[in-house]
């Protein structure tokens, strides 16, 4: 696992809301790799979150010291999905994954998403089979396998989403492309390096970071795990 890059990905679902800008800008400076943002509308998913907007006033946040970029990762749990790909594009993200399942037409959506400009990614349910990557591995950036129930943060990882992450790792190496394997739920420091064991390689973290106070030590911790 030691030639991958590692990246890890925190969750603003935990940050304090009131203060999100100042949160994301503190985070970034704690080490973190891409920032992950849970959109969620009440239907798809029992709870509801942030949109476009939201996004948009967060983007001038998204950089490190020296100006550089810090990747938004934009987590749709939303039904249906492609409207919003233009207004995500439009408001900084820069990938956007969504739930098969919430999609009539998950090709159209993929598209949707590369014809605005962003990275596609997939992101599979629990109990969801990977099934539907036959159909569409040549043409997205990010497979996304949840590790909880998609709505809300500070949920217990669910062991059978190593298997699956073993499952999408060899799908991603046969397929010969540049794939993330990213991993959604319940990562903290005592289970980061199992899960990339398992072939992920880009992890969310959401409570595990935010509901501490020393988020570097957090970020710090988890990427010592990563290189043991
Ligand atoms: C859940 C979200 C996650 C969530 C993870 O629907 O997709 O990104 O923030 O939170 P933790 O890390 O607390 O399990
Ligand atoms: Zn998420």
């Amino acid at each position: 696992m030691s030639q991958r890059t590692f990246r890890i990905a925190p969750s603003i679902l935990s940050a304090d809301f009131a203060r999100l800008g100042e949160e994301v800008r503190n985070v970034i400076a704690a080490g973190a790799d891409w920032i992950h943002f849970d959109v969620m509308d009440n239907h798809y998913v029992p709870n509801l979150t942030f949109g476009p907007m939201v996004c948009a006033a967060l983007k001038p946040h998204a950089k490190r010291a020296d100006g550089t970029p810090v990747p938004i990762d934009v987590h749709l749990m939303v039904q249906p999905v492609d409207a919003l790909a233009q207004a995500f594009a439009d408001a900084g993200a820069d990938y956007i994954s969504f739930h098969p399942d919430a999609s009539a037409h998950v090709h159209r959506s993929v598209q949707a998403i590369k014809a605005a400009g962003c990275k596609a990614g997939l992101t599979f349910n629990p109990a969801a089979p990977l099934d539907v990557l036959d159909w569409v591995l040549d043409d997205i950036d990010l497979v996304l396998v949840m590790s909880v129930n998609p709505g809300f943060g500070g949920q217990s990882f669910i062991d059978s989403a190593l298997r699956k992450i073993e499952l999408a790792r060899k799908r991603i190496d046969a397929s010969g492309r540049d794939i993330r394997l990213e991993v959604d739920g319940g990562i903290k420091a005592d289970n980061i390096a199992r899960v990339a064991s398992a072939g992920a390689d880009t992890f969310v973290a959401g409570s595990a970071i935010f509901g501490k106070p020393d988020y570097r030590a957090v970020i710090d911790g988890m990427r010592k795990q990563l290189r043991g």
